[in-house]
């Protein structure tokens, strides 16, 4: 295909870099520059006189979507999870599609640590309590937290990100890794001796139980009331994948019956979740508004990875990062 005739819709602006990739290639590349979020109707329009589409989380990228669009040639996802897109039916329909693993498993990892700390030392109420005036004065039995060196870390989805987190509370705490996954992680187990357990002996064994799976149907809601009620009341709960792993009521029961210590959280159904949540303004949580990839860094190399999605599909049929090898047999 003459690539002076490839039409490129990117849904948000993304970091320059990612379009230079594109417009190097002198593909049209057209952006939707609003702060507001395109609507589905919307997306399908702009998408209807386009070859390629790059694409957000915040895309629904479902069936209705993928039937009226299916002229496009290659989605390329700027996010590494892709439970906004039914790949089943891109797969059908003959889309490939792509995603940016990886490029944000350091970052990610970052917040998950942070929250951890965070979440131990309850910073985020402490700091609240300075500009309400209520330092007040030194207590021993006061504003205390917990420490994490030797503890036990409990790693929910041990893929990238998981690794990162679990290297990280290795070196800095000589924490104990055990962790449920489908598949066993030979890496993990030799460098980190992580060790593979049961989701329930993950829940009765942690003292920090941080999520990093995928958003499947599978565990969509796994980390319930059931669930909560079978961890130590020590645990530290911390969720940077999808909030819909947590049921959000069920979490704030157990924090509010102190079932569990705290949780950190960078994930929340809905995203952006309400400013009155009950979340905001309890002693033991500490909340973020889904920063997990939020670094120049992993920003950055997410538009690299999408760009190179779709010149690697236009220039030889090759996606580096490819979802679904089945559209494309
Ligand atoms: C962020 O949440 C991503 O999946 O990239």
């Amino acid at each position: 295909m003459n690539p002076e005739k490839i039409r490129i819709f990117i849904s948000r602006q993304i970091p320059d870099n990612g379009i230079n990739l594109l417009e190097k290639e002198k593909y049209e590349v057209r952006v939707w520059k609003n702060y507001e979020y395109i609507s589905q109707a919307e997306l399908m329009q702009e998408s209807k006189n386009c070859d390629a589409l790059l694409c957000m989380l915040s895309d629904k990228i479902d069936k209705h979507f993928l039937q009226s669009c299916n002229h496009l040639k290659v989605i390329s996802l700027y996010s590494a999870g892709y439970n906004n897109i039914d790949l089943e039916e891109a797969t059908r329909i003959g889309i490939p599609v792509g995603n940016t693993p990886g490029a944000m498993s350091e970052a990610t990892a970052d917040v998950a640590f942070g929250l951890m700390i965070a979440t131990a030392r309850k910073m985020f109420h402490m700091h609240k309590t300075i500009g309400r005036g209520q330092w007040g004065n030194f207590l021993p039995s006061a504003n205390l937290g917990m420490e994490l060196k030797g503890k036990t870390l409990g790693i929910f989805g041990l893929g990238r990100i998981g690794y990162a987190m679990a290297e990280r509370c290795r070196a800095a705490f000589k924490m104990n890794i055990i962790y449920h996954n489908r598949n066993r992680n030979p890496d993990a187990e030799k460098e980190l001796q992580a060790r593979r357990v049961s989701f329930e002996d993950l829940l009765a064994q942690s003292d920090v139980i941080s999520v990093h799976c995928g958003l499947t149907p599978e565990t969509e809601g796994i980390f319930d009331h059931l669930a909560f009620r079978k961890m130590k009341d020590t645990v530290i709960f911390i969720n940077t994948s999808r909030g819909k792993v947590h049921v959000e009521s069920d979490l704030i029961n157990a924090l509010q019956m102190h079932w569990i210590w705290g949780a950190g959280l960078d994930v929340m159904d809905p995203e952006p979740m309400r400013p009155d949540n009950p979340l905001l303004e309890m002693e033991n949580t500490c909340v973020l508004p889904h920063i997990g990839s939020a670094t120049l860094e992993a920003r950055n190399e997410m538009a690299r990875m999408a760009a190179q999605n779709i010149i690697g599909f236009f220039r030889e049929g090759k996606i580096p990062y490819l979802l679904n090898p089945g559209a494309i047999q």
